[in-house]
């Protein structure tokens, strides 16, 4: 029987599990800090976060905060998890800890880091490098032969285009488009996208 072990219970969390059992894992279980929160998903917590060790089998962080995911991941060997209608080329780096949602669509020669959620409906195109613990957020589309520093998160809708780099530790928000290299660590909102 497949086990796998799902560090944080969250919303996130509940959408892993959907992943894993699409993978055919039967034996989900959860950690997770927040005594209160006893299942997830139809699955049980089972212990804290800091106890993933403990536990058989595979683990995957799903913490949407990308230092505590760093953090997390430090010591566990996570599995790579792609969701079976996710469109992944042939061609493809993808870092460990990496998980990718249904819809998703990764290209040609594209490397994704370690620790990075590659979220529902969300496409990295070809060429594109994105960093470790970096987050491509819902229906957000990272064009051909950018690169995205670790850890930054790219929100929900946005969209950078073609041939733009973005540093490292940045967010960018909701549907916002990026047309420009982003040099300076920040929060970016709009079309273009502007610092605030
Ligand atoms: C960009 C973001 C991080 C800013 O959050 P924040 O620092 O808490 O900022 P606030 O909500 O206080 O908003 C500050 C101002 O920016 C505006 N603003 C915030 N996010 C914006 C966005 N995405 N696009 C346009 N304007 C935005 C607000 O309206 C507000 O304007 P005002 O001062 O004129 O009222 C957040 O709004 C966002 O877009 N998060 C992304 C969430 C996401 O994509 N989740 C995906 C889950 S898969």
């Amino acid at each position: 029987m497949k086990k796998l072990v799902i560090i944080g219970a969250s919303g996130h969390g509940k959408v892993i599990a959907d992943i894993a059992v699409k993978n055919g894992y039967e034996d989900v279980i959860f950690l997770d800090d927040d005594e209160t929160v006893k299942e997830c998903a139809g699955f049980p917590v089972k212990g804290k976060t800091y106890e993933a060790n403990k536990f058989d089998g595979d683990k995957v962080v799903a913490i949407g905060n990308a230092v505590i995911r760093e953090k997390l991941s430090k010591d566990i060997k996570c599995i790579i998890l792609i969701h079976p209608d996710a469109v992944i080329s042939r061609r493809v780096e993808i870092g460990e800890g990496t998980v990718i949602m249904a819809g998703a669509v990764v290209n040609s020669d594209a490397k994704i880091g370690k620790g990075c959620i590659i979220n529902t409906g969300s496409s990295v195109d070809h060429d594109s490098v994105i960093g470790d613990f970096c987050h491509v957020s819902v229906g957000a589309h990272v064009a051909g032969t950018c690169h995205i520093g670790d850890k930054t998160w790219i929100g929900a809708g946005a969209t950078v285009s073609n041939n733009v780099n973005i540093c490292s530790g940045c967010m960018i928000g909701a549907g916002a488009v990026v047309i420009k290299n982003i040099e300076e660590v920040g929060t970016y909102i709009g079309c273009p996208v502007m610092r605030i």
